[in-house]
């Protein structure tokens, strides 16, 4: 990693199961940590389906290709986006928004170098990466260039969710990732007449469940139709809603990682 980001705890947002919420959950859970006075930086490592840019409504036009050969040609450092307190960089502002990411293989893997290396995080106590789904090549290039503190798996309530996670489980014990704990994202829905939680997916059972391979549950955040109003309208729910449950259970997953980092 660069310089002064080579001290920050990096933390890998990692499922198996694509959709259950990693961007949503990486972005918010930054927003918790930088709120405990850390500096903060989220990096969006997601290189096919950049989110993050959308989740807090910002663009940026500089061309990747341009961008690679610059650097090749020893061209200036990436400053990463301030926003919200955090700092920012994802592929996504790399790229036009309609555009697909379609490098070939060498320059993908040094281009996740690059985000790493090149941008001017400055000094971080965090890195926050939020990264595709899956157990692909890009998984196993982040092993390889960063010594992370650790990864949080998020699952969704259902069984798919919990079977695919295992695969996860299994390539970061194989990588020697210390695994943090998981988040459970989308854990029923609260009646908006009663307030008794629905459970809008049939649930895994504690056999099957990543729970039940020892992986420790630091957070069950519900089904709120305002976390996606608030993730499209480039508002995290962190900010637009501080007082609400979401920002409540972000704060106990920040404060659950911090003591998690600081045990090792
Ligand atoms: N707890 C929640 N309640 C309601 N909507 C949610 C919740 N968590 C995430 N969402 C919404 O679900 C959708 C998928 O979330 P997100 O993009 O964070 O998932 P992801 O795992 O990063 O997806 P991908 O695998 O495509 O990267 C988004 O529209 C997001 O706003
Ligand atoms: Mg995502």
């Amino acid at each position: 990693m660069g310089a002064r980001a080579g001290t920050a705890a990096a933390i890998a947002v990692t499922s198996g199961k694509g959709g259950v919420g990693k961007s949503t959950v990486s972005l918010n859970l930054a927003l918790a940590l930088a709120e405990r006075g850390l500096d903060v930086g989220l990096l969006d490592a997601d290189f096919y389906g950049p989110d993050i840019p959308l989740m807090v409504n910002l663009k940026r036009s500089q061309p990747l290709e341009r961008w690679l050969l610059g650097r090749a040609g020893g061209g200036p450092a990436l400053e990463p986006v301030e926003r919200f307190g955090l700092k920012l960089m994802s592929v996504g502002f790399l790229i036009g928004e309609r555009q697909a990411l379609s490098l070939p293989a060498p320059l993908l893997q040094g281009a996740l170098r690059q985000l790493l290396t090149d941008v001017r995080w400055g000094s971080l106590d965090y890195l926050v990466i939020d990264l595709p789904p899956g157990t692909a090549d890009l998984q196993q290039e982040l092993f390889g260039l960063v010594e992370l503190a650790g990864a949080l798996l998020v699952v969704g309530p259902q069984d798919v969710a919990h079977l695919d996670g295992k695969k996860v489980l299994d390539m970061l014990r194989t990588a020697n990732v210390p695994v943090l704990g998981g988040v459970e994202n989308m854990a029923g829905l609260a009646c908006p007449h009663c307030g008794e939680l629905i459970d809008v997916f049939p649930r895994s059972t504690p056999e099957r469940s990543v729970w039940g391979d020892g992986v420790p549950l630091l957070a069950s955040l519900p089904l709120d139709p305002e976390v996606g109003r608030a993730g499209d309208a480039g508002a995290p729910i962190f900010v637009s809603a501080p007082e609400g449950t979401q920002a409540r259970i972000y704060r106990e997953l920040a404060s659950r990682i911090v003591d998690a980092v600081d045990a090792r």
